[in-house]
Formats: C-alpha cells, sequence, structure tokens
C-alpha cells in the first residue's frame, strides 16, 4: 500500500491528534500518557503552520498513520534549533516510513536554515535509537531515571545532530 509523506493541513488535525494519543497510550515512547486536548493539538498545528516549521505526517489511504514535527522554541538564543517529535501507529513501524518520514523534516529544518535539531528519547527505544543514528544524530548526554512510568525509571538519552 503507497505511504504518502507531506506537510499537514489543517484538515489532518484530527487524524494527527488520533495517532498521537494512540502512540502515547502506548506509554513507551512520548513525554506525555495522552495526547493534549484536540483543541491544544490544533493550536499547536497551526502555530507550527504559522511559523513554517516543519510538521510532516505519514498518509495511508487518506488516513494519517504517523508524523515528525520539528518545533523551534520560542527564544532568540534557540532561534537556530529544533527539537523534533515523531511516531508511528504500530502496524506501520519497520517499514522504513520513519525514515522517509526524518529524511523530510530533516530537509525542511535544513531549507529554513536551522544549525541543530535535538529529541529526547528513552534508553529501551531501540528502534528509534537506530533510526537517529542512521541520521547523524549523536547521543550528547544521559538524563539518568529522567522518566518514571507506573513505578519504574528509565534513563532519557539527549540526541542532535547539527547542520
Ligand atoms: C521510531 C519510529 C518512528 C521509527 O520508524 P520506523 O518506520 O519503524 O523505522 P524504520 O523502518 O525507518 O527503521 C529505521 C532503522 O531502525 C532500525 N531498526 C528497525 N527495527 C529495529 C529494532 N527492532 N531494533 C533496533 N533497530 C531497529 C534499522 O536499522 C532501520 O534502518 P534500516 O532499515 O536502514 O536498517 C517508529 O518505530 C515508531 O513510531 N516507534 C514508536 C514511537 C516512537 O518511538 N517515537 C519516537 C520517540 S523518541
Amino acid at each position: 500500500m503507497p505511504i504518502e509523506i507531506k506537510q499537514i493541513e489543517p484538515h489532518h488535525i484530527e487524524g494527527f491528534h488520533a495517532v498521537l494519543d494512540a502512540v502515547a497510550r502506548e506509554r513507551q515512547y512520548l513525554a506525555f500518557l495522552e495526547a493534549p486536548p484536540l483543541e491544544a493539538a490544533r493550536m499547536f498545528v497551526e502555530t507550527n503552520l504559522a511559523r513554517g516549521t516543519p510538521q510532516l505526517i505519514a498518509l495511508s489511504e487518506g488516513r494519517v498513520i504517523g508524523w515528525c514535527d520539528i518545533t523551534k522554541p520560542n527564544r532568540p538564543i534557540y532561534s537556530h534549533c529544533g527539537v523534533l517529535g515523531m511516531g508511528l501507529l504500530p502496524e506501520f513501524r519497520g517499514q522504513r516510513i520513519g525514515t522517509r518520514l526524518i529524511r523530510a523534516a530533516l530537509d525542511d529544518a535544513r531549507r529554513i536554515g536551522l544549525h541543530r535539531v535535538e529529541l529526547t528519547v528513552r534508553e529501551s527505544n531501540a528502534q528509534a535509537i537506530a533510526l537517529y543514528k542512521a541520521m547523524e544524530f549523536r547521543i550528547e548526554g544521559v538524563k539518568r531515571d529522567g522518566v518514571r512510568v507506573d513505578d519504574r525509571y528509565e534513563n532519557l538519552l539527549m540526541m542532535a545532530v547539527l547542520f
């Protein structure tokens, strides 16, 4: 089934929100355990669109099945930096869709003049770490016990790539 990678549009926001929520509820990957309310997600996307920051989605038969965004911190001294987040529905993982999404998002980041893209990832998330290393992200540090979910602590890796 062909998968389309494209910039998000306002009519995709509900689909994006549903995927974000599904991945968050897996409790294993993201920085939140459920998606923020739909209106907050709408504001997030609309702000990113207005700022022209990279916000890609993957579509299967018109349905949103994944995303990759790079947001810009709202401070002048960090204006060269972007913060990357991404995810796919479980049944679409391991098919190099993540590779396509992150490549497109990093291309956009270069195009808008970002110098550094950073992220945090849980130490157990081998697939995401492999993907980021393949995109030339380096591990810059470890937040020891940086995450606690269901009373279990986990280290958080800080990774970044410079252009
Ligand atoms: C992380 C994620 C976006 C990666 O996307 P994906 O489409 O599944 O990954 P890809 O198929 O493009 O694989 C990327 C690389 O991961 C590696 N990889 C694949 N499966 C792996 C596994 N089980 N363990 C370790 N590495 C693995 C491979 O090296 C692969 O590159 P290759 O195909 O060139 O050899 C996706 O798995 C996902 O949504 N995970 C849950 C949410 C998440 O972790 N988000 C990121 C939070 S920081």
